[in-house]
């Protein structure tokens, strides 16, 4: 194979991204009160917020969006998605949803009531929050490996099973509606979970008779990084591998905003009918019809196509070399990352860039501030602004959307890491002005100490 990474596509439309001074950063950045979110999009050069709902559709998937069956009821789109989903995910019933938080609160709100444990690998933030509206515990049970930023290991997202076994024996079946393992694991820098950890998760579960879901946003990924890490899977496709992995569960939620290659939708899946009835007369107050869930005949279509382009090996082969690259370019220099690079985005670790600024004044949010100021880049602070003082790192992370940049311009993302890397020095703190009573980062106004 030749070393040079190539994207497997060429470009049939562009859309120009706009440079802009490093003065007129400075404005920007004074008006944007130091929070990137808070920046108009049309100022970002390199816009690496997040992979959610950012990545850009194929031909295909465009061609496809003009067979939308806009029909209310019974689409020939709906018929297309459910194949596509059920092709791969082989679950008996199929929900479309408008994003991946909506499949949540009805999976949660019917599986779940208070007192209920949901542990899971490392709940996202949706999914905490859902568990915990439903009136549960979510309780993160990921292998200790995966909470050590420094700490190589091929699957850093897998449960811990032995602590899994002591939480049932603890609290007794009956407070445990269902396990959940998050496919990667997002909140733990985008680390794969093992076909034999989910083979382990999957027997504990049946022993006691608990559903196993997985939280599927980037199972794709996963189910690469199983080929490449994991012994005998080497010569299994990639879709292979993904039925493989859903084979072992009961049901899912997902996002298709991730691995479904589309900038909205997502669904929710089980195996059981009862569920599933109740699932989809609480779909039918909130979302939609159950053929079509809040999303329109055309997001289905795109989905359904997504969901199989997700899985072709020439793309993730580039995606998770491409990301790979530009986290041990930037290691190679010395830049601390959480390692190993994930599937989805490469995280700074700000505490150690910036061992002179305290944890109170943000290095994280001074760190993704500095990376715009330099080179109009847009990342996310992952720490003391978004989880206060329970936040355990300051991390920037740098999520990479799918098929939207070039490896030239990943290559710009690196220069100008490792140029904010021989200036940090001189990057100062950040002092809070204004902090919402709740999801503070948001909206947060801060200037610099
Ligand atoms: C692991 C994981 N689960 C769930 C979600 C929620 O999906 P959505 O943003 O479509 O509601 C996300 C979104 O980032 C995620 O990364």
């Amino acid at each position: 194979m030749p070393r040079t990474i190539i994207e497997p596509f060429r470009i049939k439309s562009v859309e120009p991204i706009r440079w802009t001074t490093r003065r007129e950063r400075e404005q920007l950045l004074r008006a944007a009160h130091y929070n990137l979110f808070l920046l108009p999009a049309a100022d970002v050069l390199i816009d690496l917020l997040t992979d959610s709902g950012t990545g850009a559709m194929s031909t295909h998937q465009w061609a496809a969006v003009m067979e939308g069956d806009e029909s209310y009821a019974g689409s020939k789109s709906f018929d297309r998605f459910r194949a596509s989903v059920q092709e791969i995910f082989g679950y008996r019933h199929v929900i479309p949803t408008h994003q991946g938080r909506a499949a949540e609160r009805i999976l949660f709100g019917i599986a779940c009531k208070k007192g209920d444990l949901v542990p899971n690998n490392t709940h996202f933030d949706t999914t905490r929050a859902n568990v915990e509206f439903a009136g549960a515990e979510a309780v993160d049970l990921v292998i200790p490996e995966g909470r050590q930023s420094q700490t190589d290991h091929p699957f850093k997202g897998n449960m811990d099973v032995v602590a899994l076994r002591e939480l049932i024996v603890r609290v007794g079946r009956d407070r445990i509606p269902l396990v959940m393992l998050t496919v990667t694991n997002n909140s733990g820098g985008g680390q794969p979970v093992s076909m034999a950890n989910i083979c382990e998760v999957s027997a504990l579960c049946r022993e006691h008779k608990i559903p196993l879901y997985f939280d599927a946003c980037r199972f794709a990924e996963n189910a690469y990084f199983i080929k490449l890490r994991e012994k005998g899977y080497d010569s299994k496709t990639p879709k292979q591998i993904a039925q493989e992995m859903f084979s072992y569960g009961d049901g899912c939620t997902m996002s298709a905003k991730k691995d479904g290659m589309a900038n909205i939708g997502g669904f929710l899946c089980t195996n059981d009918d009862l569920l599933a009835q109740q699932q989809k007369d609480l779909l039918i107050l909130t979302e939609g019809y159950p053929t079509y869930g809040g999303l329109a005949g055309r997001d289905l279509e795109a989905i359904a196509v997504g969901l199989q382009e997700a899985l072709e090996e020439d793309y993730l082969r580039y995606r998770i070399a491409s990301t790979a690259y530009l986290g041990n370019h930037v290691a190679a220099q010395g830049v601390p990352i959480v390692q190993p690079p994930g599937g989805h985005a490469i995280y700074l670790d700000a505490r150690a860039f910036l061992p002179h600024v305290p944890v109170e004044q943000f290095p994280g949010v001074a760190l993704a501030a500095e990376l715009y100021l330099e080179g109009g880049i847009r990342s996310v602070e992952i720490g003391s602004l978004m989880f206060g003082k329970s936040a355990k790192m300051d991390l920037v992370r740098l999520a990479i959307p799918r098929r939207v940049y070039t490896q030239s311009h990943i290559d710009y993302v690196v220069e100008i890491i490792l140029e904010v890397w021989r200036k940090r020095g001189s990057i100062r703190g950040l002092k809070l002005n204004y902090e919402a009573p709740f999801l503070r980062h948001f909206t947060a106004k801060l200037e610099p100490v």
